[in-house]
């Protein structure tokens, strides 16, 4: 097959005019740092369309995480469940609390949290479950609350990847005691950089107010800060850019099923992989990023697969690597031993293909069919 003649990344973001033209306004408008009209507007705008009283924006999904864990006061040694399948900022959330991470593996048809596998982990000193939506497909919220619920532990909600996703009729993101979204450049609606908080109780958005902007003093001496904090906060610029692409929220959604949706038609026969499904029976696939792993005895391996897709100029990006094999993690949680197969596998076996939102038909066409080419 002809080479492409130029690199199709794994995301290229979709920025129009319009977008370009209201940041401008911003920036001449001099409304350039935390303090412009348009942060609070964001916030009021994201959590209207998710059905949450409390948007707290931040300068990230990363700090969103930091800031929704220390927010809940853990202790030394409380426990914070979490699948071991995931991007290193929520265990990093964790670490820094000092609480302790405690994982779980994950389910090898949706790569989400293996549900079975929570309640075996929970003991006294379980506080709270951390849970991301992986790639594009819901957890079984029904299943989740219910586990939540018995145990009277906290559930922080990670829609970073989802934004848009429904699980039945609700979206995800306004299922946590905290939930927390991510606008970085590869994100449904993106701000370059950024995330939010989401909650509908008033003491915890206060908190999270407090925490991203030094825990200033509220007393007479603002310099005597009250607790650590952070300078976690979102810019004017940042909202605009967000306010922008929310006009057309729902035509980016669509996009994005798309995308992911033209992918799984033309590689849901192929042997020797393994894909998310489309649709469960309480959510359709958004596809954040179209996740491919490498069969177990499949003839090519993924090292040939990542090599000729870049010789053709095709980016691609690994999977997650696991908590549990975390250099940094292993010997300060014991975790050598801790044996999670599916998490093991998919990370060793998995990558994801373009389909940001700025690729065209004819790169996604270039891409599918060059992997079937590869994969035959
Ligand atoms: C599930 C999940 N949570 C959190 C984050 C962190 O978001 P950010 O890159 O904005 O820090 C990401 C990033 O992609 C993510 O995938």
């Amino acid at each position: 097959m002809k080479k492409y003649n130029k690199f199709i990344p794994v995301n290229t973001p979709l920025i129009n005019k319009k977008d370009a033209l209201s940041v401008f306004k911003s920036v001449q408008s001099g409304w350039i740092s935390s303090e412009g009209p348009n942060v609070r507007i964001f916030e009021k705008k994201i959590s209207k369309f998710l059905n949450r009283k409390f948007g707290c924006s931040v300068s990230s999904g990363t700090a969103a995480l930091e800031i929704a864990i220390k927010s809940l006061g853990l202790k030394k040694n409380d426990e914070v469940i979490m699948p071991s399948f995931t991007i290193i900022s929520n265990a990093i959330a964790i670490v820094k609390s000092s609480a302790k991470p405690i994982l779980v593996d994950v389910d090898l048809n949706t790569w989400n949290i293996k549900i079975e596998d929570i309640e075996k982990k929970i003991n006294k000193k379980t506080k709270c479950l951390m849970l991301p939506h992986i790639y594009g497909l819901s957890n079984d919220m029904d299943k989740i609350l219910k586990i939540v619920k018995k145990h009277k532990i906290f559930l922080i909600e990670d829609a970073a990847e989802v934004f848009g996703l429904k699980y039945k009729n609700r979206y995800c993101g306004s299922f946590g005691d905290i939930s927390i979204l991510s606008f970085y450049a590869n994100k449904h609606i993106t701000t370059g950089e950024g995330g939010m908080l989401l909650t509908n109780n008033f003491k915890l958005y206060q908190k999270f107010k407090d925490l991203r902007n030094l825990c200033f003093g509220k007393k007479k001496n603002r310099f005597n800060h009250y607790d650590i904090g952070w300078n976690y906060r979102y810019t004017n610029i940042q909202a605009t850019l967000g306010l922008s692409q929310l006009k057309r929220v729902n035509r980016i959604i669509k996009k994005k099923f798309e995308i992911g949706n033209y992918y799984y038609r033309h590689l849901k026969n192929i042997k020797n992989i393994i894909i998310q499904p489309n649709k469960l029976s309480y959510c359709k696939n958004i596809y954040w990023v179209f996740g491919i792993v490498i069969k177990k005895n499949s003839k090519i391996s993924i090292g040939k697969v990542l090599k000729k897709l870049s010789a053709q100029n095709i980016g691609t990006r690994p999977f997650f690597w696991p908590m549990h094999k975390q250099d940094i993690f292993k010997k300060k949680f014991n975790f050598k031993n801790l044996k999670l197969p599916n998490s093991e596998f998919i990370s060793k076996n998995g990558f994801y293909i373009p389909s940001g939102l700025g690729i065209s038909l004819k790169e996604l066409k270039y891409v599918k069919d060059t992997l079937i080419n590869i994969l035959k």
